[in-house]
């Protein structure tokens, strides 16, 4: 795992944005695959099929970020994994080589996405997404949700990020990678980043260093394992640099943003009973959230999902600057004849 989105500088684009521009000029100019300021070590590729819940985020068919399953039709990522403006999200569950077809894998697309509106993009408050997904996934041996954590839950000791970002070698990873890092406080956290920590983040770092999530692991998860359960406590948010033992990883804390995903999807995530927690509930009030709609495929079809359940109702024209503000679903790449722009019943 290599290089997280930096908080200073550069990057402020989706990890896949940058990477996207990378791989094309690399195509073109480079054979040294080593990302500039990789310096993952430590890390260590996953047990195949290890980590049910974690699934590669495509963008445009590239693996520029990641998600954690918390329910058949519900993905959970990084806010900075959303784009406003561009769609083509697509996600294999069940997999472990993005290179080989192992025939445990399942392929979805985005069909909904909600980035937090209050995510920050200097501070990276807040930097949480929910994808929801078509077709639902078939849970089993390889393809699960996580556990959730519950609301207080104030996990010490050691946590393991894992994703497909890039290596020490390799600007991605084509297997899934662990690593094992021990969280830290706030307080020491702060130290190191001292506008940019908040109670919904949560640090991790070796103190030797160089054991660390990177750029091209965002969005995906930070668990903690605990009586064979691998609870899902942070998902990959930003760092500067990665493997800086002065730099810790930090990852948005999921057991504050319980009452949010249940806002957005209807789900309480806090029930108790099976493993994973997740209960279905009413549905979710979506209305009046941002909502980026995506990929072109499943285009006709959600139109009329999205008419039939008289969630949105299309508009001739959409306003440029309404683009990004709440109530207006943002609908591009879609062919023009087809996909327009849609407003939110309200
Ligand atoms: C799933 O998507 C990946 C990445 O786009 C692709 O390589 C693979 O062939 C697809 N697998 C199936 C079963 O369609
Ligand atoms: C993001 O946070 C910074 C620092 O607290 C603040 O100055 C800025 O206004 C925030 N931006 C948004 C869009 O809330
Ligand atoms: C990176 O390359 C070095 C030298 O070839 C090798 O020893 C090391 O195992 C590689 N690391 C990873 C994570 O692949």
């Amino acid at each position: 795992m290599v290089f997280k989105t930096r908080t200073s500088n550069l990057s402020l684009l989706p990890d896949f944005a940058q990477i996207s521009l990378v791989l094309i000029l690399c195509f073109a100019l480079c054979n040294s695959g080593a990302a500039e300021n990789g310096k993952i070590v430590g890390g260590h590729e996953a047990p195949k099929n290890g980590y049910p819940s974690a699934v590669p985020l495509y963008y445009l068919a590239y693996p520029g970020c990641a998600a954690t399953i918390v329910h058949q039709e519900w993905l959970v990522s990084a806010a900075h994994c959303v784009s406003g403006t561009v769609g083509h999200h697509t996600f294999t569950a069940g997999d472990h080589n993005l290179a080989i077809r192992e025939d445990t894998e399942q392929n979805v697309t985005a069909i909904e996405a909600y980035a937090h509106k209050q995510f920050n993009r200097s501070t990276f408050h807040n930097d949480i997404a929910l994808f929801k997904i078509s077709p639902p996934l078939q849970l089993n041996k390889y393809v699960q949700k996580a556990v959730m954590p519950s609301p207080d839950f104030n996990p010490k000791g050691i946590a393991t990020p894992v994703g497909w970002g890039a290596t020490e070698n390799q600007s991605i990873s084509v297997v899934l990678m662990e690593v094992d890092v021990p969280l830290i406080t706030n307080e020491e956290c702060r130290e190191a980043y001292p506008e940019k920590i908040f109670d919904s983040s949560i640090c991790a770092v070796a103190i030797e260093g160089g054991k660390d999530a990177c750029k091209g692991d965002s969005g995906g998860p930070l668990y903690f394992k605990q009586d064979g359960k691998q609870i899902l406590i942070g998902i990959v948010s930003n760092g500067r640099g990665c493997g800086n033992k002065k730099y810790p990883g930090v990852y948005t804390r999921v057991s504050k943003f319980l009452g949010w995903m249940k806002e957005i999807t209807g789900i309480d995530f806090t029930a108790p009973g099976d493993n994973s927690r997740g209960k279905v509930g009413t549905g979710g009030n979506r209305k009046g959230k941002i909502i980026t709609i995506l990929a072109e495929s499943v285009c006709n079809q959600y139109q009329q999902y999205l008419k039939d359940k008289k969630i949105l109702t299309p508009v001739k024209k959409m306003p440029q600057s309404s683009r990004t503000k709440p109530g207006w679903l943002v609908w591009k790449k879609c062919s023009a004849r087809s996909c327009n722009s849609f407003k939110f019943v309200h």
